[in-house]
């Protein structure tokens, strides 16, 4: 069966999403799930939005090793060298360079002529062609370009050496069979259109964004850009886990394989929605928790009797169930160590798998069973709260009762000094909250506060996100723990510690 190149941006495109920026750490370890999950291509990133960009896709392209590693650059000779420079040790790399092509972009943003767009691009997919062959290039807005215009474009690009051409719906504005008319003029017209692989990266403003995917593949697109849990700009890229599944469930009509391991999707779409902060809604297609749940008497009933009435995929066959019961009480510290290996978690030292291992023997002791789910958040927290620079929980204390105001009293170690404040408020986490600003006063408005269960049972660990925004920055802060006031605490400290600490990077659509 012909195979569909799944080309995966959680990294980059994703990380474009309010508040989600992520760590070299946080990035390598969802790299290592997606590589584990069997993506073609993983875009680690763009290089020239900051240092720690560039640090994090040149690791990324260090240990990667099945999955292309790909690095975004706009089409200047800077951001492509910067790609190239930062992907050199992958032992697969690729340069995506783009530019916009669609008179509002071009006479708005760029203020360059369609002459000067061209040659543009065809010089940054030459300068890229200078580090590896594997050369993408996207027309930027391509759904509100002219077609003749972009046949211009990928002529000119093909005819310099790009291997990849992809068609963008940047802004989320096309309706399936429209996207499918557009790709298969594309590959009509184009020149040289068999010499390449044509992609599809859309965007989901009106929701369409795995409907128009799938048109275009079914239309000669061989390349689907997606995101874990269709995360990225606005509403979100096309989400993997819907191309992929419904690529393999309609195999009767789409006629397609992809290399994706479907049994890694949820293990997947929980490490990702634990990193950035950003929960599944219950009723998400395939990786949802209500997903493969039956509510109805009726439903129930057919599917007990045959699983097909009601079923058309297997919960188990995209990681339902299993996240495995790996760890107890008992368990040592070899063992505890090996999961994380096997779970892709590397910790940086021996002093951070000690701490690590005792935060899991005080979590076993407060939870008799301790799942894959669990490991994540605990690893997740203990590097959330050892890296963070300014403000630490020291100590909380909330008292909580009917007909009494909750009251918070609690200990902040603030950059190296201890801080007590306490505070009231209409619930034990408002009361918390109004506690630390009144030792740290940042004025920083609150935009989300949401607390999900990691695994079920109420002795699950709670864990919080907090979304807050100054000055026009938005972050995410999270925070796990059996008490998930103490996890809204931690939550909140780590969003202020993002805000008042990481530098600012550069977006590559600015
Ligand atoms: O949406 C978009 O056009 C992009 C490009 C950089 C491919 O993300
Ligand atoms: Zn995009």
């Amino acid at each position: 069966m012909e195979q569909i190149i799944i080309f995966d941006t959680t990294l980059r495109d994703g990380e474009q999403s309010p508040g989600a920026a992520m760590t070299k750490e946080e990035k390598i370890r969802i790299a290592r799930q997606l590589e584990k999950l069997g993506v073609d291509v993983i875009e680690a990133g763009f290089a020239a939005a900051s240092p720690g960009d560039f640090e994090a896709i040149s690791e990324i392209a260090k240990v990667i090793k099945t999955s292309t590693v790909c690095s975004l650059a706009r089409a200047s000779e800077n951001d492509v060298r910067r790609a190239g420079e930062a992907i050199k040790h992958a032992a697969k790399g690729r340069i995506h360079t783009f530019i916009a092509t669609s008179k509002i972009h071009m006479e708005n943003k760029l203020r360059m002529s369609e002459d000067q767009v061209v040659e543009r691009a065809v010089q940054a997919v030459k300068w890229a062609c200078e580090y590896t062959e594997d050369v993408e290039f996207s027309a930027e807005d391509a759904v509100r370009s002219e077609v003749d215009f972009l046949v211009r474009v990928f002529e000119a690009v093909i005819e310099a050496g790009a291997k990849t051409i992809n068609v963008p719906d940047t802004v989320g504005y096309s309706i399936p069979s429209v996207w499918g008319e557009r790709m298969a003029e594309l590959i009509k017209r184009v020149k040289n259109s068999d010499k390449v692989v044509w992609s599809t990266h859309c965007h989901n403003d009106l929701g369409m964004a795995v409907a128009n995917s799938l048109a275009a593949v079914m239309n000669g697109a061989r390349q689907v850009e997606c995101t874990i849990n269709g995360l990225g700009e606005r509403a979100g890229n096309a989400s993997l886990e819907e191309i992929v599944m419904a690529i393999k469930t309609r195999s009767d009509l789409f006629n397609l394989g992809t290399r994706i391991d479907t049994t890694q999707i949820v293990p997947a779409s929980k490490l990702v929605s634990t990193i950035t902060g950003y929960p599944v809604q219950p009723n998400k297609a395939i990786v949802g928790a209500n997903a493969f749940a039956h509510e109805s008497g009726i439903h129930q009933d057919g599917v007990l009797k045959h699983r097909e009435t009601y079923e058309i995929m297997r919960a188990e066959d995209v990681g339902w169930g299993a996240n495995k019961l790996t760890l107890g009480k008992l368990s040592g510290r070899n063992a505890f160590r090996t999961r994380l290996k096997e779970l892709g978690i590397e910790l940086e030292s021996e002093d951070a798998l000690n701490a690590a291992f005792a935060r899991f023997k005080e979590l076993a002791d407060k939870k008799s069973e301790i799942f894959d789910e669990d490991l994540h958040a605990l690893v997740n927290d203990e590097v959330v709260q050892d890296t963070a620079e300014l403000f630490k929980l020291v100590y909380l204390q909330v008292a909580s009762q009917t007909g009494e105001i909750p009251h918070a009293i609690l200990t902040l170690n603030r950059d190296g000094m201890e801080q007590r404040a306490e505070a009231t408020g209409g619930g034990p986490v408002d009361a918390t909250f109004k506690a630390i600003e009144s030792v740290v006063n940042s004025a920083a408005e609150l935009l989300l506060y949401s607390v999900n269960n990691i695994t079920s049972g109420t002795d699950a660990q709670g864990e919080v996100t907090v979304r807050l925004s100054k000055g026009g920055r938005i972050v995410n802060g999270q925070g796990a723990d059996t008490d998930i006031v103490v996890a809204s605490a931690k939550a909140y400290l780590n969003a202020l510690n993002r805000l008042y600490v990481k530098p600012e990077k550069l977006n590559p659509q600015v």
